[in-house]
């Protein structure tokens, strides 16, 4: 597993590091809606879903149980405490599912396609669990539109770390194709990450992100200042927005 997340740290700062105005949820409700049949799904399985940050939101649009896996029993515990109805936490990970096969229709898997240990094994458990026409929807971002994110360029450690972590979007089109799965559709949605480059600095200096994690704290500490007086030259109260790439997938 990825050890990133593991430590206490970590876990309880991960949602405010990434929390998401409504805005920016509501495009994903519209992105889910248009991608997935919404009517007909009645279990969904949060691979990798952390602190279940989407867990309660699947679980309100598809009006089903949640099962909300990760290997991160500190990240669990962030979700478990807020006791949401109709979300069921399980420690495990995404190469090992103890779900039985052909139990759910929709896997969500949200910025986990990069810490998989074994893609290939991975895909055979998504496989394994969804039924026969399941959805498989990955959120992910790319080499493609990491370009575009601003803080990435006063970290330039966070994007060596991620040249041969986070992978290219035809690269995820063609390795979840190999694997039993006909690709159905891609899209972008440009997210409001902070309401003003104030708060972009302080969401990104929290270090709630994993390249940030990875990075020693003299280089962390280096791109901060940098990136900090960058901040105090954008206009105030505008707010920032970032891309985040979606993949749709149906299960042969
Ligand atoms: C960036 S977080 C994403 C959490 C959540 N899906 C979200 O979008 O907020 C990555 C998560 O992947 C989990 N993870 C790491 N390796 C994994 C694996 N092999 N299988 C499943 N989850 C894994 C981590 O513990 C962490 O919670």
């Amino acid at each position: 597993m990825s050890k990133m997340y593991r430590s206490k740290k970590a876990a309880e700062g991960y949602d405010t590091a990434r929390a998401l105005p409504e805005h920016a949820t509501s495009l994903l409700i519209d992105i889910l809606k248009e991608n997935t049949p919404v009517a007909s799904i009645s279990s969904v399985l949060d691979l990798g879903g952390g602190t279940g940050r989407f867990s309660s939101l699947l679980q309100q649009l598809y009006d089903c149980p949640v099962y909300t896996l990760d290997p991160s029993v500190e990240m669990l515990k962030q979700g478990v405490a807020r006791n949401y109805k109709n979300i069921y936490w399980f420690s495990s990970n995404a190469e090992h599912i103890p779900l039985k096969s052909g139990s759910i229709d929709l896997i969500w898997m949200s910025n986990v396609y990069h810490h998989l240990e074994n893609t290939a094994e991975a895909c055979r458990e998504i496989s394994r669990v969804l039924i026969d026409r399941g959805n498989l929807v990955i959120r992910n971002g790319t080499q493609e539109t990491d370009k575009e994110i601003a803080w990435n360029k006063f970290f330039p450690e966070a994007i060596e770390f991620d040249k041969n972590r986070i992978p290219h979007k035809q690269e995820i089109i063609d390795f979840i194709s190999s694997h039993s799965f006909n690709f159905i559709e891609y899209g972008v949605i440009y997210q409001q990450f902070a309401s003003s480059y104030q708060e972009y600095y302080d969401k990104i200096s929290q270090r709630g992100l994993s390249s940030l994690l990875a990075i020693s704290n003299e280089a962390f500490n280096k791109g901060c200042k940098k990136f900090r007086e960058w901040v105090d030259e954008q206009p105030p109260d505008t707010p920032v927005f970032e891309p985040i790439d979606h993949f749709f997938f149906i299960k042969e």
